[in-house]
């Protein structure tokens, strides 16, 4: 079996596509669980962008262990510095530079004759040498770039000490025929190719990021760049669950291995889903919400007999929750901590407290707490009891053909603030009274409701995007079987964000 590394950019390139923006907080939590995942090298950002891009790669450095952890630079000697500042305190740090090497890219965003390039690639792969030991070059618009020249580059960068030459399909125009017969010829054809790793990057423009990684895989590349549920620029990039399960359920035929510990995969979508507040897509292959589920009587049938009549894959082995009815209101600690053990979380004393006495409150109004309300409750753990507003309580008064209105109270460390509103709505009046209240000017731009578990005392989750007075967009999540309840929560906890990266 061969080895393939999987280099993980949820936190770089994932984070540059729309509306999965994270914080620093939640960039660690998710490193975090990308450790766990067994992903192999993180990109943990790109330092040079912002000071707080610099501060959350310098800090993710700090928190993982196993992983090698990356930061992407320019070929430019400032983004070097910055790349090496943020990543030289990890284990095992790395600096992926990168330059552009189509003729399009070459010509209108570089300004650059292929000389120029070239040399620039030496110099640059060979100053990063100089400060780590670990460097991959990546030929941004690798798939639309004249191969013989494509070639050099690569043989330049391998000279200049590179040990990673990254092939990427920058705007997903590439077929998988032509990524396999790409990633053949640089193998013969790059001068010291058989010493580096070959990485290959795929976005999904034309929903082939997966197919291309796959057939780079088959042709001979030993790295695939992916995010968790296929986020990042554009269409995304090509889908870590998928890449690795389809290695995986299909090892027969790719004799590949991955050091992926798939248990972890649903937890790590849910993770990164409930961090951004961008929904999985039912359909979503692996960890939609359908992906596992069968609706025709005759499939039904089927699997009733032999689940591989219409399963390839166990929904187990990716860490979904199995929703037998687990625990109730007589259910203590103990059983709580066995459970959550059992699913693959293991908190400390501290974090299992919030999300014991949210889940006492959930059995009095919730005869039975499946896998799917245990994991919400440890997911909205850190959302509900941190940032300095809190709701205290609520009363709505709505229906149709009377005035909407909604009284709050919330309490900010030891003050108790109250307000009342009326709106077109019971949601309008409740963030209208909350923005009085703290004398924000909040726009709401999206909110969503979704039952986390089935049937009528089913829990609630909502999520808002709120626009702060300075333009930028916050997430807030809520829970509650009460749905007004969870978009009040939904709405604190945006603003709560907000006020905290004010700070
Ligand atoms: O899509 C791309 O080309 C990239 C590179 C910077 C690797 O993200
Ligand atoms: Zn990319």
């Amino acid at each position: 079996m061969k080895r393939i590394k999987i280099f993980d950019t949820t936190l770089r390139d994932g984070e540059q596509s729309p509306g999965c923006s994270m914080n620093l907080k939640e960039k660690i939590e998710m490193a975090r669980q990308l450790e766990k995942l067994g992903v192999d090298i993180i990109e943990a950002g790109f330092a040079i962008a912002s000071p707080m891009d610099h501060k959350s790669v310098k800090a993710i450095a700090g928190a993982v262990e196993h992983c090698t952890v990356a930061s992407l630079a320019r070929c430019v000697k400032g983004d070097i510095d910055a790349a090496w500042d943020a990543v030289k305190d990890a284990k095992h740090p790395r600096i992926h530079v990168f330059l552009a090497t189509s003729d399009i890219h070459m010509k209108y965003k570089l300004q650059m004759s292929r000389e120029q390039v070239l040399t620039r690639i030496s110099e640059m792969v060979a100053y990063a040498k100089s400060l780590c030991n670990d460097i991959e070059f990546s030929a941004e618009d690798a798939s639309r770039s004249e191969h013989a020249f494509l070639a050099q580059c690569y043989t330049n960068a391998i000279a200049a000490g590179a040990t990673t030459i990254n092939v990427p399909d920058t705007v997903g125009y590439s077929t998988p025929q032509e990524m396999g017969d790409l990633i053949r010829y640089l193998k013969a054809n790059v001068k010291g190719v058989d010493s580096v790793d070959i990485s290959v990057h795929c976005h999904d423009d034309l929903g082939m990021g997966v197919s291309n990684s796959l057939a780079s895989i088959m042709a001979g590349a030993t790295q695939v760049e992916c995010t968790v549920n296929g986020i990042g620029e554009r269409a995304g990039n090509a889908s870590l669950e998928e890449v690795v399960m389809a290695l995986h359920t299909r090892r027969d035929f790719y004799q590949a291995e991955t050091g992926i510990n798939t248990r972890q995969i649903y937890r790590s979508s849910k993770l990164l889903s409930n961090i951004t507040g961008v929904a999985i897509a039912p359909s979503k292959a692996i960890v939609g919400a359908n992906a596992f589920a069968h609706e025709s009587g005759i499939h039904q049938h089927g699997v009733i007999a032999n689940a591989q009549t219409y399963e390839i894959m166990n929904s187990a082995e990716v860490g979904i929750p199995q929703n037998t009815m687990v625990l109730g209101k007589h259910s203590g600690k103990h059983a709580l901590r066995e459970k959550l053990i059992s699913m693959g979380y293991e908190l400390t004393d501290e974090e299992l407290e919030p999300v014991f006495v949210r889940f006492k409150k959930l059995a009095d109004k919730k005869k039975n707490i499946t896998g799917s309300d245990i994991e919400a409750l440890v997911l909205h753990r850190r959302n509900q009891y941190i940032g300095q507003c809190q709701l205290a309580s609520h009363v709505v008064n709505a229906g149709h053909g009377v005035p909407n209105t909604s009284y709050i109270q919330l309490s900010r460390g030891e003050e108790l603030l109250e307000n009342v509103a009326v709106g077109t709505g019971p949601l309008d009046a409740s963030f209208k009274a909350i923005n009085h209240m703290l004398g924000v000017d909040i726009k709401l731009d999206s909110f969503s409701l979704t039952a986390v578990t089935d049937g009528e005392d089913a829990v609630g989750e909502a999520v808002v995007k709120i626009i702060a007075p300075n333009g930028r967009s916050y997430t807030g999540t809520g829970l509650s079987t009460d749905i007004i309840e969870s978009s009040i929560r939904a709405y604190v906890n945006g603003i709560n964000k907000m006020m905290d990266s004010a700070e």
